[in-house]
């Protein structure tokens, strides 16, 4: 299993380009089941991630095709067997989007459920109420969700989501898309990824309007037809790489990067005593004064991402006072906090606030990843620690941050892979 290792104590500088959002990309993949037409994704992440969702779109009969200059060719010129089974989707939850496309398809699916999560239950209680609702006929049996749709296909209806979820919200759209007659959902999830999920349906000769907003109408059409798109540059990649000049100093320009996806953190980042200079393709994060603690709570968006919490708790921890990290979006999200304690952050947990008192002289040290974002948190920690940090089971650094440390060396941070 490789390992990273990090020598910290040194600036960023220089430039990294934004790749394309992980958590938009496997949403598009899912829109490639609904199209007889070849979707050509470009700006296509390379990660675990969509690899495992490619595996399980193969596993469908779907053509799927890397191609040069981070594209990726998806033709479901049929789908075989509208079978998911456990071993494809337990990988990556994700993979469990596929099981609209397949209903409002093919008329049938059979998914397995995708299991808890290390940051939390995770359930998908809303995801099958929204396809209920649009008609399906759902049983659980075994693991798995058996889906019919009624006869004559899926039929639009109005959903109200008791709360927000990204997942649902996207779910719904994927299924809507293809249903008789008109859709309305409500209190919907606002996230970019949704906007871009919108656009590529719209692309592909979907009628939805309201992405972005609470309500979300999609007029249903009877087939959609291939497209190419570009994947919206990933957010949470930003923040994080943001994050970490904040950290280690210096000052970094993140190319491809959309600022108005990442206010929330910026506003955080300024009080913390950073400069973010916003332009139109790229931010540019520099910071050369000490560190001030900033309070936040992980809301969904515009609100401060989940996805950001770890990362800004290690910035927090290099931080001249005490600041307060609320997460108020899963259960357990702060299993990098006895990791980051081992480098030598003073962080307590109460409940769901972590309550984080600096400056603490960071010191290198063998720490173990606990999921995606926990683990780039460690990163973040060593290179602003004195000595070697060691980050192992870095499985869940690779799902989600394609090269990671050729990105981080661009800068000037001494950051190895290391095979055991
Ligand atoms: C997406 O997860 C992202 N994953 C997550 O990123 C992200 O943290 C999250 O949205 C919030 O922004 C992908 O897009 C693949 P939710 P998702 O449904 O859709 C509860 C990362 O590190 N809920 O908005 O699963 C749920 O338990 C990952 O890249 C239900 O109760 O998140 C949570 O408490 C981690 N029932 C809350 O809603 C449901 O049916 C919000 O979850 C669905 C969700």
């Amino acid at each position: 299993m490789d390992r990273i290792r990090i020598r910290g104590g040194r600036p960023l500088h220089g430039e990294i380009e934004i790749s394309g959002a992980k958590n938009s990309a496997l949403k598009l993949m899912a829109a490639g089941l609904l199209t007889d037409g070849e979707l050509v994704l470009s700006r296509m992440p390379r990660l675990a991630d969509t690899r495992f969702l490619g595996q399980l779109l193969a596993h469908l009969g779907v053509e799927v095709e890397e191609q040069a200059g981070s594209k990726l060719r998806l033709h479901a010129a049929q789908i075989d067997d509208p079978y998911a089974p456990y071993d494809l989707v337990r990988k990556m939850r994700a993979s469990f989007n596929v099981l609209g496309p397949l209903i409002a398809r093919e008329g049938r699916a059979k998914v397995s459920l995708p299991g808890g999560c290390a940051i939390g239950a995770r359930p998908v209680n809303l995801h099958l109420e929204a396809l209920e609702a649009l008609g399906a006929e759902i049983v659980l049996e075994e693991g798995y969700v058996l889906a019919k749709a009624p006869a004559g296909g899926l039929r639009g209806a109005r959903v109200v989501f008791p709360m927000v979820s990204v997942g649902a919200t996207e779910h719904a759209m994927l299924a809507a898309v293809l249903a008789k007659g008109e859709t309305v959902l409500e209190n919907c999830a606002r996230e970019p990824e949704i906007i871009d999920l919108a656009d590529c349906l719209t692309a592909m000769g979907a009628t939805v309007e309201g992405a972005g907003d609470a309500e979300i109408r999609i007029q249903g059409v009877d087939r959609l037809k291939g497209a190419d798109w570009a994947v919206v540059p990933d957010r949470i990649e930003t923040g994080t790489y943001a994050i970490a000049a904040a950290a280690a100093g210096g000052d970094v320009v993140l190319k491809d990067a959309r600022a108005e996806h990442n206010h929330a953190l910026w506003r955080a980042l300024q009080r913390a005593g950073a400069e973010i200079v916003e332009d139109e393709a790229s931010v540019t994060v520099r910071r050369t004064g000490a560190l001030k603690p900033v309070d936040i709570q992980t809301e969904p968006f515009p609100g401060f991402a989940t996805d950001l919490q770890a990362q800004f708790m290690a910035l927090m921890a290099l931080a001249d006072g005490a600041s307060i990290i609320r997460e108020t979006i899963f259960e357990n999200r702060f299993m990098h906090v006895p990791e980051l304690g081992r480098l030598g952050a003073d962080i307590q947990v109460r409940g769901n606030e972590a309550v984080v008192r600096g400056p603490s002289a960071l010191k290198g040290a063998p720490v173990m990843a606990t999921d995606l974002r926990a683990s780039v948190s460690l990163v973040i920690a060593g290179l602003a620690a004195e000595g070697d940090t060691v980050v192992n089971r870095i499985y869940h650094l690779d799902r989600g941050f394609e090269r990671l440390e050729d990105k981080l060396s661009a800068c000037g941070a001494d950051v190895v892979r290391e095979s055991e």
